[in-house]
């Protein structure tokens, strides 16, 4: 059975506090691309196979996420991933291949782990590969109106970041939350999107600074909105039509980016369950 892995993309981000143990509070609209890792799984023994473009960045011990959501259900699963997305990049990856396998799973009758934050703060709203606000660390998900399909394009420099430096490197840690979401189309929210940030991006700069080329890349190519997502490196721009991103990912193709024409998935693909399904 093949579970897609769709990208996630927090298009808009605030850090808004810090919890005592570290961890920062995050207001976010997380919302998924029509493009992604594919999981396939059959039953066996424990095992995991790797292929695709970025399949060499993939760890395929027991640390890896997608073993270690199985081990988290209990069960045994012989795993195959397609990595089609760059690996520590901003745009779920790891979180999103782990959601697909608990997904597969819960499918055919394993229970959902009772905690699945607990293996990354990305994995309730992967498990759920639709549009959402997330709070806290991760763990409340809350409903948004409807997103449009909107054309995107996804750049990531080809430099992996991995997500702690970034928060350690934030100036300010208690920013205001995000405005109440209340678009109805594509230009309204585009306009909300432009009240908000990503609080994590000035950070990724002061460490990536390419991450600074690439959106300017973007604005040149005709985006109405660049940012990055997530703690980076992948940025997104937004486009006013297929054809404009198709254009704008044709023209900004560098040696060593991974750049690609998509769009936002308004709605999960089919398949997809809710969290609170799956259980024995
Ligand atoms: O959730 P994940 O395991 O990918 O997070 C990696 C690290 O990023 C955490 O160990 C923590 O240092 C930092 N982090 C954070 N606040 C969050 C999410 C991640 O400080 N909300």
């Amino acid at each position: 059975m093949i579970q897609p892995a769709p990208a996630k993309l927090n298009l808009a981000l605030h850090v808004t506090g810090r919890r005592a143990d570290g961890y920062h509070l995050l207001d976010s609209l997380v919302a998924f691309a029509a493009i992604g890792d594919h999981v396939s799984l059959q039953t066996g023994p424990a095992a995991l196979t790797v292929d695709g473009p970025f399949a060499e960045q993939v760890p395929t011990d027991d640390s890896n996420l997608c073993l270690r959501a199985a081990r988290a259900m209990g069960a045994e699963a012989s795993i195959h991933l397609t990595k089609n997305l760059p690996v520590a990049s901003g745009i779920g990856g790891g979180s999103a291949d782990a959601a697909a396998v608990m997904r597969g799973l819960a499918a055919q009758g394993w229970s959902l782990p009772d905690n699945p934050a607990a293996l990354g703060a990305d994995i309730p709203v992967c498990l759920a590969s639709r549009p959402l606000r997330m709070r806290g660390v991760g763990e409340r998900l809350d409903a948004v109106p409807p997103l449009p399909a909107l054309p995107l394009v996804l750049i990531n420099p080809g430099q992996p970041l991995a997500t702690p430096p970034v928060f350690a490197a934030l100036s300010r840690r208690d920013n205001p939350g995000l405005p109440d979401p209340d678009w109805h189309d594509a230009e309204s929210l585009i306009d909300w999107l432009a009240r908000c940030r990503n609080d994590l991006q000035p950070a990724a700069i002061s460490l990536v600074p390419v991450i600074a080329e690439v959106l300017a890349a973007l604005d040149r190519a005709g985006a109405r909105l660049a940012r990055m997502s997530g703690s980076g490196a992948t940025c997104f721009g937004i486009f006013d039509s297929p054809d404009a991103a198709r254009a704008a990912a044709d023209a900004l193709t560098r040696p060593g980016w991974w750049t690609v024409a998509t769009e936002l998935a308004p709605l999960p693909a089919p398949g997809y369950i809710s969290t609170k399904t799956g259980r024995k």
